[in-house]
């Protein structure tokens, strides 16, 4: 009894698998299978074109020399060189292998500010004003060109005076830099932003005089506004340096230099970097 009950399942298995009556392979005639296949078919291709045709028109409306999403940041960063893996700067002046490091990592990242380099593939712009080298329309203007920013414009911090940047004397230059943002016009009515630099409350009796290069520690408004590493492509960051002439020796002092804009300004608390860059300075003197 079991075993007919079990061969009748097994046969309707059988039967529904392939039915050799209604010609119904797993409940489906040829026909039924064929349009099936068919609609999914279509329907995989239609998938497909329409992703391609949106890549495609994506592709098309991005630009090969501006990014089309770019933060727009109201206050750019700064950094300084040199930059050892902490924003501090420590050494010893005894001790030649403790400044030496600072002294090479400026002279390579200077390398490229030898006047003659500058003067092979920059322009001598005219200063105090934006060098403005807009597309007219679809137009390009490419490649733009890019103002001279000489190493001798940092004077004693231009290392060729002074090999050692101040360290061997105690008396140190640290370069600073504006982060690029493309576009950005950091000055209006023909003021360039400027640099300042001061301790923080703790150490303001520490900090001594200081001097900037270029004179005010201005950025010159010719090196703006900056067009992208594709359109401008030698572009020369500028820099300033700032020489610590009396700093206190055998103390740590928390530096803040910041950016004096008449168009950058709202400086956000949130964000502790904008506009703004923070490092810590020790001169020593004993071994
Ligand atoms: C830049 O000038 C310095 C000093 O004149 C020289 O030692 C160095 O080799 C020059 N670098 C380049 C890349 O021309
Ligand atoms: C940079 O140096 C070159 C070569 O000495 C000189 O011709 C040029 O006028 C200088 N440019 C600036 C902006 O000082
Ligand atoms: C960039 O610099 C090279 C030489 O270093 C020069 O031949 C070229 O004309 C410069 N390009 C622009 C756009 O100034
Ligand atoms: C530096 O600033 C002072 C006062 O703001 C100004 O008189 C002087 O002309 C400036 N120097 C340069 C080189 O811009
Ligand atoms: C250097 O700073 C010390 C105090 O830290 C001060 O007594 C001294 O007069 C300063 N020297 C100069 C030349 O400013
Ligand atoms: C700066 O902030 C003030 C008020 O807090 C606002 O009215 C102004 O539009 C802001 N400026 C910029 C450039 O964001």
């Amino acid at each position: 009894m079991a075993k007919e009950e079990d061969k009748k399942e097994s046969g309707e298995w059988k039967e529904f698998f392939w039915n050799p009556r209604t010609h119904e392979l797993l409940g489906r005639t040829a026909s039924s299978w064929g349009l099936i296949l068919l609609f999914y078919l279509v329907f995989y291709t239609f998938l497909a074109g329409m992703f391609c045709l949106t890549m495609y028109i994506m592709i098309l409306t991005l630009d090969d020399y501006q990014p089309t999403w770019q933060d727009r940041l109201a206050t750019p960063g700064m950094m300084i060189r040199p930059k050892g893996e902490f924003l501090d700067i420590t050494y010893n002046i005894e001790n030649t292998e403790s400044w030496d490091v600072y002294v090479q990592a400026l002279d390579s990242f200077l390398a490229p500010y030898n006047n003659s380099q500058q003067a092979l593939s920059n322009y001598n712009c005219p200063p105090d004003n934006y060098f403005i080298q807009e597309d007219s329309g679809e137009v390009r203007n490419n490649p733009k060109r890019s103002c001279q920013f000489n190493r001798t414009q940092l004077e004693e911090c231009s290392g060729l005076s002074d090999h050692t940047y101040g360290y061997q004397e105690g008396k140190p230059c640290v370069l600073i830099k504006l982060n690029r943002v493309i576009g950005m016009r950091p000055g209006k009515d023909g003021q360039s932003p400027y640099v300042t630099c001061g301790a923080k409350k703790e150490d303001s009796d520490k900090i001594g005089e200081l001097m900037y290069f270029p004179p005010n520690g201005t950025f010159n408004l010719m090196y703006f506004p900056y067009y992208g590493k594709r359109a401008q492509v030698n572009y020369t960051q500028p820099l300033v340096a700032v020489k610590f002439m009396n700093a206190t020796m055998n103390t740590d002092i928390n530096v803040e230099c910041r950016i004096n804009s008449n168009t950058i300004t709202n400086f956000s608390e949130r964000d502790k970097f904008a506009g703004r860059v923070s490092f810590k300075l020790r001169i020593n003197t004993k071994n």
